[in-house]
């Protein structure tokens, strides 16, 4: 029997856990908000070593989630699901199980892929909820999530350089977004530098594409026009950001600052020389890789077809331009900035 707990709330709309002993299904669900709607976010399936861990990480996301959706227009808020694994596998069984806790939320909260979750994971979980996207209709996000990375980096090097065509990128991460944004640069004649720890798709690029590969120890430092973070989170910080060697920072790795707070002042945040000159700018995760999640939106109704997917994903310049115009006019940084526009939608 599934066990469903209700938490303390903590400023957030419903926090539950969810605990099956018979599939070892050891789960938290956070919704933070639904002020614009339903509350859309991936199932992350991870291995935590406390329960206190987990259920950070769900409300971390689950908040995250809700400025990302917002930002992105779209008409949904912001909630996440974990499985704490605990050393175990998944199963086909689990995921199930997983599927009947998300009934007792009535939709309030539709899940999708995220870290450790696939396509067959979703379609194992549609089996018993309707609450799940990335099924029939929407498919596999990446190569949304790397066209708006597109748009989004097109965008700032307009805005700030007046430049009409990006030279030269540097990718971290040729994962399912990164190789598909590889292909996509490519494609438009930009020159490439690549890292992976899997040498088979470094191999994969330096082939197929022309890249240069590069140790992934050095591949932010590579001078390019833009650099593109698409594997881990918290690898901008007080000891990488110095050493970057692009002018713009812009990739689709959530979390990609360590401590927010302090990292996303040590970017340039103007065009003008009030400001810091001689650093890189950073585009806001959250604002970069929201192509995903509108390419989720898609099958609930919210975006109609693949043309408005691709129209909403164009739109994301509008929302870059905004972003650094804010930054500039406010003296934020341009996370500060990226918050204060998701935040305004909310209100
Ligand atoms: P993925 O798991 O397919 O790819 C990650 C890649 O990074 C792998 O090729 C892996 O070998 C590589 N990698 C791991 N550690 C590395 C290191 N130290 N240096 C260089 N490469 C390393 O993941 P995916 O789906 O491509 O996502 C990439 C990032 O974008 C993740 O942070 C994910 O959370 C984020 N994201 C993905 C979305 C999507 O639509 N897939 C949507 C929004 C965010």
């Amino acid at each position: 029997m599934i066990d469903i707990g209700f938490l303390e709330r903590d400023g957030f709309e419903e926090i539950i856990s969810v605990i099956d002993r018979e599939t070892g299904l050891d789960a938290y669900i956070a919704i933070h908000s639904t002020k614009l709607g339903p509350s859309l976010g991936g199932l992350r399936i991870w291995d935590y070593d406390t329960p206190e861990k987990h259920l950070k990480d769900c409300k971390r996301l689950a908040e995250g989630m809700t400025y990302k959706n917002s930002l992105a227009g779209l008409d949904l808020g912001g909630g996440k699901a974990v499985i704490n694994l605990n050393g175990q596998k998944k199963t086909p069984e689990m995921l199930q199980a997983f599927g009947e806790a998300l009934n007792t939320l009535n939709g309030q909260y539709i899940t999708a892929e995220d870290v450790g979750s696939t396509l067959d994971d979703m379609l194992e979980i549609k089996k018993t909820t309707a609450h799940v996207s990335t099924v029939s209709g929407a498919g596999d996000p990446s190569p949304a999530t790397a066209f708006g990375v597109l748009v989004a980096m097109q965008a700032a090097t307009e805005y700030y350089y007046n430049m009409e065509k990006i030279n030269t990128v540097a990718i971290q991460g040729l994962g399912a977004v990164g190789m598909a944004l590889a292909e996509m640069l490519y494609q438009k004649g930009v020159r490439l530098w690549v890292a992976d720890i899997d040498e088979s798709k470094t191999e994969y690029a330096s082939k197929t594409f022309g890249a240069s590969v590069v140790d992934t120890k050095d591949i932010h430092t590579v001078e390019v026009d833009v650099f593109a973070p698409c594997a881990l989170g918290a690898i901008l910080n007080a000891e990488t950001i110095p050493e970057l060697g692009a002018q713009i920072v812009c990739g689709s790795a959530n979390n990609q600052l360590e401590n927010p707070a302090t990292d996303s002042k040590l970017f340039r945040v103007g065009s003008n020389t009030r400001y810091v000159y001689d650093r890189s700018i950073y585009i806001p995760d959250f604002l970069a890789n929201a192509g995903g999640v509108i390419n989720c939106a898609r099958e609930f109704g919210d975006v109609a077809t693949d043309f408005h997917v691709a129209s909403m994903i164009l739109d994301m310049k509008r929302r870059v331009y905004d972003c650094l115009s804010d930054a500039e006019d406010f003296k934020l940084s341009t996370h500060d900035a990226a918050m204060e526009l998701a935040i305004e939608r909310l209100k």
